[in-house]
């Protein structure tokens, strides 16, 4: 039996092999590789109006903060009104869904990969409390705009985004028949209507008041456990791993 050890020990090497090679570490307070964020969340005293929210850890700065408030900011030279003017109630929420995506240290959990010239790292499929998109897509329906998909397909020649020459402007409505139509159509699904409400803990707001700290940390917690789970039924064993009670059961 002097070797009777030696399987134990073989398996325990082959499942932290799998684990780490699985089993991400990295979804909770991240910032995605992208156009301007942050490489790590941290405080930021500074955050501009709308992206206080995120003061206590943000993957943006305050002058990020303050430029994505801007008509045509220069972070994106992207155009709200590229149909005239977008009403002031419906552009609060694109100035919100700003601050989520450039602040949010939260949504590790829907971060991929992508080949695109000016990012890595995109959200995909992040699940937005269905009031959040509702109060969004009904503020904004009786304002104008030309596309379905704002990713892609702009005129850039004149250096902002123009409504290509066959896109006609008509309402957010016409464009946007449902909610999920909007938050999911827009940025190419970066999001996806979730069916959880605001204070589920299941799914993430774009609004919420910084006195009660951030209630997507606990979302994200869930989803990112979920996944793990998910990817790696074992994975509680990798904490073992460390323990001396895991040396004296490989060495019988
Ligand atoms: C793009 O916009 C320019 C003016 O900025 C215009 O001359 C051109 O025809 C437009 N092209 C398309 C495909 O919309
Ligand atoms: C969504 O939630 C409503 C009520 O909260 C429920 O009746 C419905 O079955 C849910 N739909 C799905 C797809 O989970």
């Amino acid at each position: 039996m002097a070797w009777g050890w030696m399987p134990r020990l073989l398996l325990v090497v082959w499942a932290a092999t799998v684990c780490s090679a699985r089993d991400r570490t990295d979804l909770l307070s991240v910032c995605m590789d992208a156009k301007h964020h942050k490489t790590k969340p941290g405080p930021e005293d500074k955050l501009h109006d709308q992206c206080t929210p995120w003061k206590k850890n943000a993957c943006c700065s305050a002058s990020t903060s303050q430029e994505l408030h801007k008509d045509t900011s220069l972070l994106y030279n992207f155009n709200w009104n590229h149909c005239g003017q977008m009403e002031a109630k419906c552009k609060r929420h694109f100035i919100q869904d700003n601050c989520l995506y450039e602040c949010s240290p939260n949504l590790g959990p829907w971060i991929r990969q992508v080949d695109q010239s000016w990012r890595r790292e995109r959200f995909l499929d992040v699940p937005l409390c269905r009031e959040d998109c509702q109060s969004w897509w009904e503020d904004c329906r009786t304002s104008h705009t030309c596309k379905t998909n704002w990713q892609k397909g702009w005129n850039w020649t004149s250096g902002i985004n123009e409504c290509p020459v066959k896109a006609a402007c008509h309402t957010f409505e016409f464009y946007f028949p449902t909610p999920a139509a909007l938050c999911e159509g827009l940025w190419d699904h970066s999001y996806k209507v979730s069916n959880y409400s605001r204070g589920s803990g299941r799914c993430i707001q774009m609004w919420f008041d910084p006195a009660h700290g951030n209630p997507n940390e606990e979302v994200a917690k869930f989803y990112a456990e979920a996944m793990r789970a998910a990817a790696a039924p074992w994975a509680p064993t990798r904490a073992l791993l460390l323990s001396p009670v895991l040396l004296l059961w490989v060495l019988g």
